[in-house]
């Protein structure tokens, strides 16, 4: 394969890949590490990092360096002729305004909650690939950085409920007597859910989950926990879940309260794609938990699977402590960087055509499914009804 080269100049000039560092207090991960640096720089193109852009993640600059990388000491030199800058969080109003028109910028965008800066780069004419926006096909795994990232998540709220739990895990023969192992419920069995179910059960924890979807039962039970059944099952478009009937919820609501009365540790992971998340655990059910019992609510961050979760607090409510937990995966930066990084690196091979030029072509399916802004337009629909009179 030639060399990526940047398409409106010479092919022999390699086109700039810029990554800033991240900015949003207690983000520790970057969008790039030195293994997959080496990848690139052999492949052609020209990785810029910002300064200490790896520190959070334990990856200095020296290892940039030796993996092929140039460091900027701040954001003009890391921008400066760049065409592709990858990110981790979406960049802010203010990051906007240092791209110049054409910069194609990948990563997270949470459009919902960045309208202005989705307006500010339709305005700029700059490009935006949001990677939750790739589709979950098997071609598209390899980039799929929302798994990749959920499934961390999933791993440290287990290890958090297993911190912040007043008992052992696993049961225990010792001499000074028998210890029962802990129950572990995880509600919502999708990514994040699953690896949670998978370390807590190494942990030796006895592990219940439920999931609306009913095809989660089998991965459930192949995990070796047990799957709660609700005579209900709500698979909707695309493998992901529907917003149940206020009959469903009902019957859900008795059903969980009584598996979540019992447990010593609840993870809740459950999300509706672009909703508010569902609650799962009201304050009732709090009331009747037994006291020390932890509620890891992952999706404190959408609203809150527990009705009591404040997002980024922990709580205690009737002797159960209840944790809020925002940004799980930069938990675990170092690994949640080189994931990402690899999910980045896969997505790239889509946007360099055979000549090795950024391409202009944008029509396979995971570009148009992830391409937010472009050419002066918000390309996502969902995004587009929600920016109307939204002004840059
Ligand atoms: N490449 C692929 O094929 C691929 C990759 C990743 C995920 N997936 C699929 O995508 C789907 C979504 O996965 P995700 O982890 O991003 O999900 P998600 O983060 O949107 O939601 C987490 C889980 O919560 C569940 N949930 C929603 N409402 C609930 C309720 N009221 N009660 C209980 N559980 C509820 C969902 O069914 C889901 O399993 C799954 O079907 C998953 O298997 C496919």
């Amino acid at each position: 394969m030639s060399s990526p080269a940047n398409a409106t100049s010479s092919q022999t000039v390699p086109v700039v890949i810029a990554v800033p560092r991240e900015l949003i207090p207690g983000e520790q991960r970057v969008a790039m590490v030195p293994e997959i640096v080496q990848k690139l720089t052999k492949s052609g193109y020209e990785i810029r990092v910002e300064h200490d852009a790896g520190k959070g993640a334990f990856y200095p600059d020296e290892l940039f360096i030796a993996a092929g990388a140039k460091i900027a000491p701040g954001p003009a030199g890391l921008l400066e002729g760049a065409r592709i800058v990858l990110r981790v969080q979406p960049p802010t109003v203010a990051d906007v305004d240092q791209l110049a028109e054409g910069t194609i910028v990948i990563g997270f965008m949470n459009a919902t909650n960045n309208l202005a800066a989705i307006a500010r780069m339709r305005d700029r004419k700059i490009t935006a690939f949001a990677l939750e926006l790739v589709p979950r096909i098997t071609r598209a795994q390899s980039m799929d950085a929302l798994s990749s990232q959920a499934m961390a998540g999933g791993y440290v709220a287990a290890i958090m409920g297993a911190e912040n739990c007043p008992k052992f895990l696993p049961m225990l023969t010792t001499a000074a007597g028998t210890i029962r192992p802990a129950t572990v419920l995880i509600l919502g069995a999708g990514v994040a859910g699953l690896m949670a179910i998978a370390t807590a059960k190494r942990l030796g924890a006895l592990v219940e989950a439920y999931d609306v979807r009913r095809a989660a039962g089998e991965q459930v039970r192949s995990l070796g926990a047990k799957f709660l059944e609700l005579e209900i099952n709500a698979e909707g478009q695309g493998g992901y879940a529907r917003e149940l009937t206020p009959e469903e919820k009902e019957k859900e609501q008795q059903m969980v309260s009584a598996a979540v009365a019992k447990a010593d540790i609840v993870i809740t992971t459950a999300a509706i794609p672009g909703r508010k998340a569902p609650v799962l655990i009201t304050r009732e059910t709090v009331a009747m938990m037994k006291p020390g019992a932890v509620i890891i609510d992952m999706a404190a961050e959408s609203g809150g699977n527990c009705e009591m979760t404040q997002a980024g607090k922990t709580i205690r409510e009737h002797g159960v402590l209840i944790i809020g937990p925002q940004n799980l995966p930069a938990r675990v930066p170092f690994h949640t960087s080189q994931m990402y990084a690899k999910n980045l690196q896969s997505f790239l091979s889509l946007l360099v055509d055979k000549n090795g030029a950024v391409t202009s072509d944008f029509s396979d399916e995971i570009l148009v499914a992830s391409l937010l802004v472009h050419a002066g337009e918000v390309r996502h629909k969902q995004t587009l009804d929600l920016m109307s009179g939204v002004r840059s």
